[in-house]
């Protein structure tokens, strides 16, 4: 079970990038430059001067166990899809090598893996067949495919006239039923519904639940945690960091500061008696990882760090939590007292606020930190610092208000009443 799969030695990819200068003069040099190249027809590269040596992937090395589930993590350009596109020997290495034990099914970005003129039943067979598969075993296969994809209708137009959503759904569910041992997924699965995405994160699941690698890039972290075991973090083409997932993501966090940190230790335009002195503030999601802001619609948390004076335990007390919309004006308030949860010998310095279903339409907010023990104020920022909605489907109906019409969304329902 714990041999490696997959075997990465010393791996570099190498581009070529050209600076395109608009002057005609250099444009006419450079197409005398590449008729040289064609005509002298020979792999020894002929450099433009005004082209510049690129290494995508630099010196990259890691072993992949098989069962493994492995999220490739790094900002744009970090070399992720580079590195997806030499394990599908679709990209040739220049240093290096691979070794890879067992069959791969790589859902790549849109446009590889698929023959454009064929259709939607051919490319089927025709993945299957590449995938060592004889028409016996595809056609056993066959419906679970197309009714996973949805894309029953269009099984005879060519490929090259679906929706680049319908695209990603028939192509992965080739990729994920095909039997694959390697399963890779770059981060195209963005281009289908949430739902859809769903449905594909529960299936990678499964195939790694049966013993299968799968490998898998996404800018989705609570996706990447929930799925991956493992984590690589690439960082300009280099491992920055390989192991459990939580920590690598963590590290790549921190690292792109991504995180939503505000530190308030050091902070002068307060107030209080220093009973309670307000540290830090952090936006997390419900697996305690830090997040860059909250998403509408979803589970959010947010984390205040504080110290107590003496690390005495405190005894009724009251925190308040204001949140002001862009123009300063108050429109909600995370409060204990009112939630009936004053706390009494209060020992601890962490405190979370739990918001179910975050109700803000999208947009930065500013807020407010307050605190009192036994109804004197402790601790009070003004303008403690600002935080980040995200666009999310509120009420699960792929609809939300137009601009204008509020900045909280709250649950309801219309009903008729008969006379
Ligand atoms: N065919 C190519 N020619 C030149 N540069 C490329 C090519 N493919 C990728 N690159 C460059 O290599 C770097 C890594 O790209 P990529 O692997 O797509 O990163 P990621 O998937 O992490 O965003 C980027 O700077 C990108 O512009
Ligand atoms: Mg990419």
């Amino acid at each position: 079970m714990s041999n490696p799969v997959i075997k990465v030695e010393n791996l570099s990819k190498k581009y070529i990038l050209k600076h395109k200068n608009s002057e005609p003069y250099t444009a006419l040099r450079d197409v005398i430059s590449n008729k040289v190249k064609t005509i002298a027809n020979s792999k020894s590269q002929i450099l433009n001067p005004k082209s510049e040596e690129f290494w995508a992937l630099n010196d990259v090395s890691f072993e992949i166990k098989q069962g493994d589930r492995v999220g490739i993590i790094g900002r744009n350009g970090a070399g992720k899809s580079t590195l997806l596109k030499i394990l599908s020997r679709i990209v040739t290495p220049t240093k290096g090598r691979i070794t890879i034990e067992g069959r791969v099914a790589s859902l790549l970005e849109v446009g590889t893996g698929f023959h454009q003129e064929l259709s939607g039943r051919e490319n089927i067979f025709l993945n299957g067949s590449i995938l060592g598969m004889n028409k016996n075993e595809i056609k056993k296969k066959f419906d679970e495919i197309v009714d996973f994809s949805g894309v029953e209708k269009f099984l005879d137009t060519p490929v090259k006239r679906y929706s680049s959503g319908m695209y990603v759904r028939l192509a992965f569910s080739i990729a994920a039923h095909l039997e694959p041992d390697i399963l890779i997924v770059d981060e195209v699965l963005a281009v289908g519904d949430a739902d859809f995405q769903k449905k594909c994160l529960g299936k990678m699941k499964d195939v790694s639940g049966q013993g299968r690698t799968v490998l898998f890039v996404s800018h989705n972290i609570a996706a990447v945690q929930n799925l991956c075991d493992k984590g690589i973090y690439l960082k300009q083409g280099k491992v920055q960091m390989i192991g459990n997932v939580e920590a690598v993501l963590s590290s790549y966090l921190k690292a792109s500061s991504e995180i939503q940190q505000i530190d308030l230790a050091d902070r002068k335009d307060r107030s209080g008696n220093g009973i309670i002195h307000f540290v830090s503030v952090e936006v997390k999601n419900e697996n305690n990882i830090p997040m860059k802001s909250l998403q509408c619609g979803k589970f959010g948390k947010i984390r205040i760090n504080f110290n107590r004076k003496n690390n005495m335990p405190l005894n009724n007390v009251h925190f308040a939590f204001g949140i002001n919309d862009e123009y300063g004006q108050r429109i909600a308030q995370f409060n204990n007292e009112i939630t009936n949860q004053l706390f009494s010998d209060l020992r601890v310095d962490t405190i979370d606020i739990i918001i179910n279903k975050v109700p803000f339409r999208q947009g930065i907010y500013s807020f407010v930190l307050f605190a009192t023990v036994n109804n004197e104020i402790a601790d009070w920022i003004q303008d403690a610092g600002t935080f980040e909605v995200e666009a999310g489907d509120f009420y699960n109906t792929g609809k939300l208000p137009p601009d204008g019409q509020g900045n909280i969304f709250i649950e309801h329902s219309f009903q008729l009443i008969q006379p």
